[in-house]
């Protein structure tokens, strides 16, 4: 009997230290003492020791269970500030993030040309040379194409051209363009930007990197002129720096918009007065842009009548944008990971 009463001892033991008491009742050593029965001597006995050690267990179950209850939790304040004492102090942050300035500022464009009715749309990280060059008005060997310093991939698509990292968000124009047909006929405008990221083969220096963020920006109605294009980008240029800036508004070439534009803002770091600067090489203007009314070309090839519709784009470095702001002299600060530069912001 000594081994009943040391399996006693421990079931009891073993409820008192459960979380999930009524387990007990199946341990195998409960079922032996049930199975011991048969092979008792005195049967009557024994069956009644086996009960009133059940009925032990279950009474310590239920005192367990109302103890498990009632355990007091302390309340937390989550309001306190971090115990840095606290037991494991290697696991808690001693240092807050912050978030990543390309992702505030590409935010902040974003809300800014929201309140101007403009909606936002992704653009893609591989795509086809259809629609980086052809929709907007590159035929096949145009040599404005060698300009964009494509990085091409090894696939390729259903014409056998190889699948490109896309080198302009104006890639996304065509399908923008489509998306949104049916609100001309509505009587309505499309008005769309694309702010996302794009990747150019390129000698990397404080102005350039391989990868780097554009704003598209995508606007046709009936009746739209140049001096829509001009005043919607400096009311944003003004809403975003806050202040009066000095732009420079000069003609330029894009096969895609007839006539084109490029805006550059005066060098906010030498004001023109270092011919070494190493943002603005010394000519005090920065460009940041380029714009233009859409070809006729580009309109027809997402099937809208430029003979009824016209409309403009722009497409904006957001890196640059933001440079200019925050007088980053290194556009490669940006993506570099470094905590000292980031946490600035
Ligand atoms: N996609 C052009 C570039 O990256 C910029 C642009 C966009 C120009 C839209 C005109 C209209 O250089």
């Amino acid at each position: 009997m000594a081994d009943f009463q040391q399996i006693q001892t421990e079931l009891l033991a073993r409820v008192g230290e459960s979380t999930e008491p009524r387990s007990v009742l199946r341990a195998p050593e409960l079922r032996e003492l049930y199975s011991g029965i048969r092979d008792a001597n005195d049967k009557a006995a024994y069956g009644a020791q086996v009960n009133e050690l059940k009925a032990q267990l279950e009474a310590a179950i239920s005192a367990r269970e109302s103890q498990l209850a009632e355990v007091d939790l302390e309340p937390i304040d989550v309001t306190a500030p971090m115990d840095t004492n606290a037991p494991v102090p290697s696991l808690l942050p001693t240092e807050q993030g912050t978030i990543h300035p390309l992702s505030r500022e590409t935010a902040r464009i974003i809300d800014i040309f929201a309140r101007m009715g403009f909606v936002a749309e992704q653009s893609r990280e591989i795509d086809d040379q259809y629609h980086m060059f052809e929709t907007l008005n590159f035929p096949k060997g145009h040599p404005a194409r060698d300009d964009y310093d494509t990085f091409m991939t090894v696939e390729t698509d259903a014409d056998g051209e190889p699948l490109i990292a896309p080198a302009h968000t104006s890639t996304m124009q065509n399908r923008v363009l489509k998306k949104y047909h049916d609100k001309l006929e509505a009587g309505e405008a499309i008005a769309a930007i694309v702010p996302d990221r794009v990747f150019r083969n390129e000698d990397l220096d404080a102005r350039h990197e391989h990868t780097f963020y554009q704003l598209e920006g995508v606007y046709v109605a009936k009746g739209v002129h140049a001096g829509m294009l001009i005043a919607t980008l400096q009311e944003f240029l003004q809403a975003y720096y806050g202040q009066d800036l000095d732009v420079r508004v000069n003609p330029f070439y894009f096969p895609f918009t007839e006539p084109s534009f490029e805006f550059a803002l005066s060098c906010p770091f030498c004001k023109g007065q270092d011919s070494n600067c190493k943002v603005c090489s010394g000519e005090g203007w920065v460009e940041l842009l380029g714009c233009g009314m859409i070809h006729p070309n580009v309109l027809k090839a997402a099937d809208i009548d430029p003979s009824v519709y016209t409309g403009f784009a722009f497409g904006c470095g957001i890196d640059r944008l933001i440079m200019m702001k925050h007088q980053i002299e290194d556009i490669r600060h940006l993506e570099s990971a470094k905590l000292d530069f980031l946490e600035q912001f």
